[in-house]
């Protein structure tokens, strides 16, 4: 049994575990051989040499952020996109392309670590007949059907140890200290390193916030005599009608979210007395050492594809329910996880005193 890997999308904190939990589980356990493929699916169609993968070539890798096989943000086999020189971006389907590359590979099976966009191209190459399983990972934590995806812990680990610098320096001037920290269309890093940070204010996708309560919130704050104030604003957030706000990209193809941070702090500089200061934490998040939790979660992960792949468990995806390793249909897992705004823990916030802006 030869088996192909795969790190597609982002990268995320917890990759090199998988991969080294997989070729470890796939060597002692089962003697299956392991070729990594560089670049994600761009890597495969642009036809680069694999990795052999062996339990020599991955020792310390539990504990290295980034992924040894590289990742590419684009790449979907079945929207190959080009830009012309015109500026036009012609898009084709290659999945054919790909899927006679994994034969001539000689991959009997494959695993595919990535986020949603990953998990639908997971999906159409496994009804094409690919045998895959797949492992959820984002820093977002935005997957259903897993309680949790790898690389979530870290980031909300740097996150937190930023608001925790903030609050220092913005208790030393008097100052409000924005965050604007990554989550994609989801608020999960803002919400948890923002109450785990003590913020006062909290902007996430899901609540569209408006103004008038967030400088509400300070002049609270300020009025109690605390002259200092942490507000954490997703990437992601927008103001109630209006737009995500985008960052300029040197490829058209990507829409890349940012700028609501700097938007949030200069009206709160413009309207009221408050000295303000934004952070914008960008790609630190996704950086570094993974945490032991994330480590763990990945090294099960990985383990558990291997075994999925002994057991032809094909067009499945490894997942977390409350303590237990489970397999779910691919088709079911690539549904997004966005906050409920009435659950319970945007409650509990609320009852802390924390502003969403509404
Ligand atoms: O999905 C992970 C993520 O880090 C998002 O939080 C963020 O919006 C995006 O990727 C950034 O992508 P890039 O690395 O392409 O700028």
């Amino acid at each position: 049994m030869r088996i192909g890997i795969i790190t597609s999308g982002g990268d995320a904190p917890g990759l090199n575990a998988v991969i080294r939990a997989a070729v470890l589980t796939a060597h002692e356990k089962y003697g299956y051989e392991v070729l990594g493929i560089r670049q994600g699916f761009d890597g495969l169609l642009n036809r680069l040499d694999p990795m052999i993968l062996t339990p020599e070539s991955v020792e310390g890798l539990h504990l290295r952020g980034g992924t040894i096989l590289g990742a590419a943000n684009r790449g979907s086999p079945f929207a190959r996109t080009q830009v012309l020189p015109s500026g036009e971006i012609e898009v084709q389907d290659a999945s054919h392309e790909a899927t006679a590359r994994l034969r001539e590979l000689g991959i009997d099976a494959l695993i595919v670590a990535g986020g949603d966009g990953t998990l639908r191209i997971s999906e159409k190459l496994h009804d094409m007949g690919v045998p895959i399983v797949a492992v959820p990972k984002t820093i977002d934590n935005d997957l259903s059907e897993t309680d949790v995806t790898f690389g979530f812990d870290t980031a909300i680990q740097t996150a937190t140890e930023a608001l925790d610098k903030l609050q220092t320096t913005a208790e030393s001037h008097h100052r409000v200290m924005v965050l604007e920290v990554m989550g994609r269309d989801s608020g999960w890093i803002a919400l948890v390193s923002g109450v785990a940070g003590g913020a006062d204010v909290i902007l996430i996708p899901e609540i569209p916030f408006q103004l008038d309560p967030i400088l509400a919130k300070i002049s609270r704050v300020n009025a109690r005599g605390r002259r200092y104030s942490l507000v954490v604003v997703a990437e992601g957030a927008f103001i109630s009608l209006g737009e995500k706000q985008y960052l300029a990209d040197s490829d058209p193809r990507r829409e890349r979210l940012g700028g609501i941070g700097n938007f949030v702090g200069n009206v709160i500089a413009e309207r009221l007395e408050n000295e303000v200061r934004v952070t914008v934490l960008g790609h630190l998040q996704r950086g570094g050492q993974p945490t032991p939790r994330d480590r763990w979660l990945a090294t099960r992960f990985g383990s558990m594809a291997i075994q999925l792949i002994a057991r032809q468990e094909w067009g499945m995806m490894v997942a977390l329910q409350g303590t237990n390793m489970v397999a779910v249909p691919i088709g079911q897992a690539n549904k997004s996880n966005f906050i409920d705004p009435n659950g319970e823990m945007v409650h509990m916030a609320r009852d802390l005193g924390i502003s969403f802006g509404v």
